[in-house]
Formats: structure tokens, C-alpha cells, sequence
């Protein structure tokens, strides 16, 4: 038979599905994966299924129906004063997964390069290499996960035309302070780059941390792409209701991908998203203050066995520094904890392209039950 295409030679199994077969041949606690292994609010489960025996069943309009889009709208608005226009700015997609892949394949030529900050996401560069681009690693170093400005604009050539951001990060758990997101975006702007910035863990800051969405920056409205999804905010990843907010030229471009890849959305999810982005007020004290108690549940068991790194400001992850259990490098660390402690995590290597930083690090996920993340610590005693 003839060969697959090349567009995904060299592709593997994500390091996400990887670890978590792994965890489950070996009856592992699972801190890999980064989702919740609780349910997401019971009001808003009650909300889908009555809007599915309302009958919001048949497909969706492809941009994403006219309520969740305004109310995507409306939430922009009222956080962060940006205003985006429903109609022609903002798109529903499957997820801040397949945002990503629009806004890449909308925009890139083979040869494009893109800047991608390091330890990244793993589908920025799966979709950049997908579109034929190039992707131009930049590390953010260990261990305040900061970058360095001449490093970013050093990796900048006339071929580039996008740049990635992720704020708040994963998978360090770093919330961007704006003077930071300054530095990216006065090189954005000097050399006339896209931005897109990838704010799924937009609501989920401690200890008084502020989001401050790239758009909201100088100058940034119309060379910003937002990406944002409910999976995180709402503790459902499996929902998998995602947008793209962006000028409209980004957004006709974008919608032009999308109604050849998924086509539209998932009608009663998106229309139960929509109402719970009108509680979103109400709802986030208790969804921030749940995850700060797993947060600091987790982050205490780990000082206690002798671990040692500052405690991450937003997301659901800690980027753990190992070197002082182990000489190993991280995946051979990630392996010997599933096999021997059963607590399964991602090897944080498998996001870098060029450093080796993450060599030194494992990332734990606490978005886990109280008594997950007390057995995961009771199985790593002794370490
Ligand atoms: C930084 C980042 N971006 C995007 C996604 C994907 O989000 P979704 O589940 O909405 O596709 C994730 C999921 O883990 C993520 O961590």
C-alpha cells in the first residue's frame, strides 16, 4: 500500500495518551492528563439537558449559534472591556483544540515560521508542521518560566508571522505580568506579527494573580487572535466548546477552515455554555476556591516529601524540579514513578524543541479529587 502523507510523518501517539495507557497497565494514580477527575457544576449539567428536550438538536449555524456567540461577547465585555463584534468576530469551535488548528492553518504558507514559547502545548506545533510552517522554539526559562527579549527577538526573521502565547501557562502554572506581555508585544508590532494567544485558563488564578487578556494591550486588538474554551472554566473538558475572538479578516478565514473540518458545534452544548457564561460572576469564587484547596492541598505534600519550586499562580499544573530525587532525565523519572510509586505524570520534555530544561521537571496535574491527590502522595512516601 502507498505511504501516508507527509504531513504527519514523524507524527506519534501524544505523550498524554502515552502516559495515560501506561497508568492504567499499572493501576497508577493518573496526575498526567490535565482534566478533572470529578464532575463539572450540577446546575449546569440540569441546563443540558433541558436545553436537548427543548429540542436545540439539529445542527448549529457553522460560526456558532447567535446566543452563545453574544454572550461570548457580552463576557469579553464585561471582564476586560474589549468589545467583539458576534456576528463577525467571534467563532464557536470544537474545542480551543480545533481554534488552534483554524487559526494556524487560516493563516500559515508552508515555509511561515512560527514562534512558539517553550514548554508549549503539543498541538501548536502538530498544526504548525501540519500547515507546512516552521516552528521557531523560544524557552522560557526555568525556573520563573521568563523570557528572554533579545533571545525572542533574535528568533524573529522576515519569514516570521505568527507568534504563540499562553497566559496563564501551561504547563508551568506562570500568570504573564503585563510588563512582560509588553516585551512580546512591542516585538509583535515591531515586526508586524500575529499574535495568537492561547487563554483557556483564563479564570483560574490564585492568590490574587490578574489575567490580563493580550487584547487588552496598546495596539493589540486587531493583531491579536484570543482562544478561550469552557472545558477549563467549567471543569467539563469533555464538552468541548471552544472560540476564536479575532479581527475579521482573521475571523473570515478561520470560519472558512472550520466549515471544512467540523463544519459547526454541538447544539445543546452551546447553548448551555451560553447561560453559563451569564452566571459566570456567581459561578467562579467557588470553582476559583476549589481548585486553590487541591492547589494547596497538593503543593503542601510535596514540600513535606522534599520537593522544592514556587507555587504556581494559575491553571491546574505544577512544573515539579526533580534533580533533587534523581539524576534520571524526566521521562525515565515518569516511568520508574508509574511503575514503582503508581502515580502516573507527563514528562514535561515532550513540549520543549530546543532546550533541555524540561529534562529536569515533571508536571503534576491537581485537578483531582482530595482523596486522589492524598493516595498519589501517599504512594510517592519514601521517594
Ligand atoms: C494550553 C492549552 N490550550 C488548549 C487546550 C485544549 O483545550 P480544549 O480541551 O478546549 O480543546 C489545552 C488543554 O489541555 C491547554 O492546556
Amino acid at each position: 500500500m502507498k505511504d501516508t502523507a507527509l504531513r504527519i510523518a514523524g507524527f506519534k501517539d501524544s505523550i498524554f495518551g502515552v502516559i495515560s495507557k501506561l497508568a492504567r497497565e499499572h493501576n497508577a494514580v493518573n496526575l498526567g492528563q490535565g482534566f478533572p477527575d470529578f464532575d463539572g457544576p450540577e446546575w449546569l449539567k440540569d441546563i443540558a439537558y433541558k436545553k436537548m428536550q427543548e429540542g436545540h438538536n439539529q445542527y448549529a449555524p457553522f460560526q456558532g449559534t447567535p446566543h452563545l456567540r453574544q454572550e461570548i461577547s457580552n463576557y469579553y465585555k464585561k471582564f476586560y472591556g474589549l468589545s467583539y463584534h458576534p456576528d463577525s468576530q467571534i467563532t464557536v469551535t470544537v474545542g480551543a483544540t480545533e481554534a488552534i488548528y483554524l487559526v494556524i492553518t487560516a493563516l500559515i504558507n508552508p515555509g511561515d515560521e512560527v514562534v512558539v514559547l517553550e514548554p508549549f502545548y503539543d498541538s501548536y506545533v502538530a498544526s504548525i508542521k501540519m500547515a507546512g510552517g516552521v516552528p521557531v522554539p523560544v524557552t522560557m526559562h526555568a525556573p520563573d518560566f521568563s523570557i528572554d527579549r533579545k533571545e525572542l527577538e533574535g528568533a524573529i526573521t522576515p519569514r516570521t508571522k505568527l507568534l504563540i502565547l499562553n497566559n496563564p501557562h501551561n504547563p508551568s502554572g506562570k500568570v504573564w505580568s503585563r510588563e512582560e506581555l509588553l516585551d512580546v508585544a512591542t516585538i509583535a508590532q515591531k515586526h508586524d506579527l500575529y499574535l495568537m494567544s492561547d487563554e483557556v485558563y483564563e479564570f483560574l488564578l490564585f492568590d490574587g494573580s490578574k489575567h490580563i487578556p493580550t487584547a487588552t494591550l496598546d495596539g493589540m486588538f486587531e493583531r491579536t487572535i484570543t482562544i478561550s474554551s469552557a472545558g477549563k472554566t467549567f471543569g467539563l473538558t469533555g464538552w468541548k466548546i471552544g472560540w476564536i475572538c479575532a479581527n475579521e479578516k482573521v475571523t473570515e478565514a478561520c470560519r472558512l477552515v472550520h466549515q471544512y473540518v467540523t463544519f459547526s458545534v454541538s447544539t445543546p452544548m452551546q447553548e448551555t455554555v451560553a447561560e453559563g457564561l451569564v452566571k459566570l460572576s456567581d459561578y467562579l469564587p467557588g470553582f476559583v476556591s476549589l481548585y486553590k484547596g487541591k492547589r494547596d492541598l497538593f503543593y503542601q505534600e510535596l514540600k513535606n516529601l522534599g520537593f522544592d519550586f514556587p507555587i504556581p499562580k494559575g491553571t491546574y499544573f505544577m512544573m515539579v524540579p526533580i534533580s533533587r530525587k534523581t539524576n534520571l532525565r524526566d521521562v525515565d523519572y515518569a516511568m520508574k514513578l508509574i511503575q514503582e510509586k503508581k502515580v502516573a505524570t507527563v514528562p514535561p520534555s515532550a513540549f520543549y524543541l530546543k532546550s533541555t530544561e524540561g529534562e529536569k521537571y515533571l508536571r503534576f496535574c491537581f485537578a483531582k479529587k482530595e482523596e486522589t491527590l492524598k493516595q498519589a502522595a501517599l504512594n510517592l512516601k519514601g521517594l
